[in-house]
């Protein structure tokens, strides 16, 4: 963890008046966007993958996949998911809520994750129910778990995204203060 720590409203107003009277350059307001750039770019493996699993949860069969393997490529999504969130939670987003109250524990961005995590061990119980008893899966069912949890985590994805760029963190942090970030 950084030295960076939580500063009075004041402050933090004064840091937002100066980056919002400077010109920036081509390559500083790309190290502003590069936070948002990095999560999005893990952001899009889940959307793929999640698109994948939902598209081909009746018809696997002719990507030439087995139930079995079908099913681990949608565990994946699950495992990588959790992993994501554990990481944010305990690495980065501390980090961030010393100044955005949207990432405080108990605020936005981890009571979407709570939010999500319903759907997400709903997700993997029905996974884990199918690996156990092949006959009981049913790819309509596990769309509609899919539905369920994609209303939740879509707009999850969109927001982080939209609270880690350049403009956001103009709002709160020096442009210095970038290098000690966490990610
Ligand atoms: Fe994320
Ligand atoms: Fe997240």
């Amino acid at each position: 963890m950084s030295a960076i720590a939580a500063i009075s409203n004041e402050k933090r107003q004064a840091i937002a008046a100066i980056n919002a009277s400077k010109i920036w350059s081509r390559s500083e307001l790309s190290d502003w966007d590069r936070i948002a750039d990095h999560m999005d770019s893990f952001h899009n493996h889940f959307r793929q993958t999640f698109e994948h699993v939902y598209r081909h949860a009746e018809d696997y069969r002719m990507l030439g996949l087995s139930l079995n393997s079908f099913l681990a490529q949608a565990m994946s999504l699950y495992t990588h998911l959790n992993m994501h969130h554990s990481i944010e939670e305990r690495f980065i987003f501390p980090h961030l809520s010393q100044r955005m109250p949207q990432f405080a524990h108990g605020e936005q961005h981890t009571r979407e994750h709570q939010e999500m995590h319903k759907g997400l061990e709903r997700y993997s119980a029905y996974i884990k129910t199918a690996q156990q008893t092949p006959s009981k899966y049913d790819g309509s069912e596990l769309r509609a778990i899919m539905s369920e949890l994609g209303s939740v985590l879509m707009p999850h994805m969109d927001a982080e995204v939209t609270s880690l760029k350049g403009a956001s963190l103009r709002q709160y942090w020096a442009f210095d203060e970038l290098k000690s970030f966490p990610m």
